[in-house]
Formats: structure tokens, C-alpha cells, sequence
């Protein structure tokens, strides 16, 4: 927990047009909309400002890597929860929901597991999917279940589970979470499927076949790492498929990413991205949040997985307002009077 009061977002380096404004979780509460950011831990714990914009303008949090495997029980055994708790006890003191982020996967996982019989593999993940749902149960509203199971001409992707467990693998996992925390929304999550493409016609195969068989699969994460070369054309009608399936969607990972460096030509044709894909999601019955991986371009993870590529969050290096701020805020900010005042 951050000690000390919260610092007032009015310092030099900030914009004064957002300290005056009113925060953006306040304009999402308008439309029912969870507005949300992926939280780096460490900057949560040492920059006063970083932690007082995840406080006040989202009403969703999500670890950006401390409730993966790798980081909940790096020894076969032994779990540490401390960071993920630091996370929870921050959700809850500023009424914020979490989104739990993910629990089966083919990256950040335990390097012990590599070293099990394929034939323990089974087990050792239903143990790690209840473990972890029940240590969480009540304090996480959706959880990505299954991440990045589908590759791009949308086949099953070659990993470990698919491998070891066969399809069943993804079915099972869902079933396995449900009976540890019923009351959690449980989520398919993948990138590059914003539009109808061959990837998320795979995606929207699995999960139909999946709703077919009664297995608790409630929604659907688009990750939505774009870049401004490559903005999604058909989100609207791609999220649409899914809702009409009975299913729930969110954009989970929004970043829009840019050659470096910036400019501001590309900032308002990155601000034209950020602003398509909200509209999207508000114009789909269902769609329940709006989450950035990362919101300050200071913490972003584009530039160390992105060569040459950058600025992809709606603040710059110094908390600074970006015209995609001003996008997402001049959007959410139609609409009635909020139903959560
Ligand atoms: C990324 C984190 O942002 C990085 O800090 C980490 O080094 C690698 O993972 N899809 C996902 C996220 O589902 O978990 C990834 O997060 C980004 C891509």
C-alpha cells in the first residue's frame, strides 16, 4: 500500500487541462463502462504521481505481470502473493474492480515446469488455475482464463498444454476456474483480433464451440495492441459476433504504438485509433471495459518489444495529455448524468 497522503495531481510536470477536469473513470461511469490500466507495481510504489492517476481516473486495475505464473510461485510449492495483494488492497482502497491477468498461457511461466513429465502436466495447471482463483475468490471480477491460444491463420497454437492435454486443455481450464470462484467472468483473451480476420474467426470458432458445450466462458478480451499504421477497420462488427453469441467482450490491452519518433501528425492519427476503439466497445451491447497497458508512456512496455517504436499511451513521459486523451475524454464525456453518482 502506498503510504503517506496521495500527492495532488498538480505538479510542473503535469498538464494543468487534466488536473481541472474531471477524471476519466467519472465520464465512464456514464455509459456503465469499467475504464481501465494495466499497473507497473514498482512505479505504483515510488512515483507519487504514477500512483495518484492510477487512484483517481480508473475504476479497473490490472497487474501487468505480477499475477502470472512465473511471479506467483517461482518455486514449484511456493507462492508469493505479496505483490498481487499490494495490488487488491490498492483495488479496494480506491473502490476500484481488478481484472486478473492470466492464468494459462505459453509465456512467464515457472522455468521448474519445464522440467515436469508431460503426464504431471494436467494436474500441476488445474492446480494452478484453482489455487490461484480460490486465493483470489471475491476480489477479482474477470479473469483472463486461457491467453493467446490461437494463432494467426487460427488454428490451435503449438504450446505446452496444447501438446501435453490436447484441445480439452482450454475447456477444462474454463470449468477449473469456475468451480473455484463462480462469481468471477471468465475471459478468452488474444491479440490481433480487433478485426474479422482468419485469427478471430479461429477465436470466434473456439468459443461458440465452447458456449455449444455448456463450458462457463463468459467473454472475450481483445487485447488491442495496434500501432497507427495499422488501425482496426472492423472492430465494431467483430465485437458485434461475439456479443451475439451471448458472450461479453473488452478491449483488455489498449496501446497504439508509433514509429519514433513522434509527431504531431501522429499523435492525432494515433488519437483517431485510441478514439475508434472506444466508440467500438461503447456501441457494443456487452462490451464491459476499456483497459490501456499502461497509460504514461514512461512505464510503456512498446519500446523494449517494439524495435524503433514508441509513444503508444495517452500520456507522455512527464503525465503530460496527449490528443488521445483529449480523445477518449471528449468521448466519454457524452452522455447522461453518471448512474454510479
Ligand atoms: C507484457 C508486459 O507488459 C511486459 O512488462 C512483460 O515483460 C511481457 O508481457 N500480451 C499480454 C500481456 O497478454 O501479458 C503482455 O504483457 C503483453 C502482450
Amino acid at each position: 500500500m502506498p503510504d503517506g497522503p496521495p500527492v495532488p495531481v498538480t505538479g510542473s510536470a503535469v498538464a494543468p487541462v487534466a488536473a481541472a477536469e474531471p477524471p476519466l473513470r467519472q465520464l465512464a461511469a456514464r455509459h456503465d463502462l469499467d475504464l481501465g490500466t494495466a499497473v507497473n507495481l514498482t512505479a505504483l510504489a515510488d512515483d507519487d504521481v504514477y500512483r495518484e492517476w492510477v487512484a483517481t481516473q480508473f475504476d479497473s486495475v490490472t497487474a501487468e505481470n505480477e499475477m502470472k505464473w512465473a511471479e506467483l510461485e517461482p518455486t514449484r510449492g511456493q507462492h508469493d502473493w505479496d505483490r498481487a495483494d499490494e495490488l487488491i488492497a490498492f483495488a479496494r482502497a480506491n473502490r476500484q474492480t481488478v481484472r486478473g491477468h492470466t492464468l494459462v498461457w505459453h509465456n512467464q511461466n515457472p522455468a521448474w515446469l519445464a522440467d515436469l513429465p508431460a503426464d504431471e502436466l494436467g494436474a500441476v495447471l488445474k492446480d494452478h488455475v484453482q489455487t490461484t482463483v480460490r486465493r483470489f475468490r471475491g476480489e477479482i471480477r474477470q479473469w483472463d482464463v486461457v491467453n493467446e491460444a490461437v494463432e494467426e491463420d487460427g488454428s490451435l497454437r503449438d504450446t505446452v498444454w496444447l501438446r501435453a492435454l490436447g484441445p480439452g486443455y482450454i475447456a477444462d481450464a474454463f470449468r477449473w476456474a469456475h468451480e473455484a470462484d463462480p462469481d468471477a467472468l471468465l475471459f478468452y483473451n488474444d491479440y490481433d483480433v480487433e478485426d474479422v480476420n482468419a485469427k478471430s474467426d479461429g477465436v470466434y470458432d473456439l468459443v461458440q464451440e465452447l458456449t455449444r458445450q455448456d463450458v462457463p466462458i463468459h467473454g472475450v478480451g481483445v487485447q488491442a495492441h495496434c500501432s497507427v499504421e495499422r488501425a482496426p477497420r472492423t472492430l465494431r462488427e467483430n465485437l458485434g459476433r461475439f456479443a451475439d453469441l451471448g458472450l461479453h467482450t473488452a478491449l483488455t490491452e489498449v496501446d497504439v504504438r508509433m514509429a519514433m519518433p513522434a509527431d504531431p501528425v501522429k499523435l492525432e492519427a494515433q488519437a483517431n485509433v485510441y478514439r475508434s476503439l472506444l466508440r467500438a466497445c461503447l456501441l457494443t451491447p456487452g462490451c464491459l471495459s476499456f483497459t490501456v497497458w499502461g497509460y504514461m508512456d514512461k512505464y510503456s512496455w512498446v519500446p523494449g518489444w517494439f524495435e524503433g517504436e514508441g509513444a503508444a499511451d495517452i500520456l507522455d513521459e512527464n503525465f503530460a495529455a496527449k490528443p488521445a486523451h483529449r480523445a477518449l475524454r471528449d468521448d466519454l464525456s457524452f452522455g447522461g448524468p453518471s448512474r454510479r453518482d
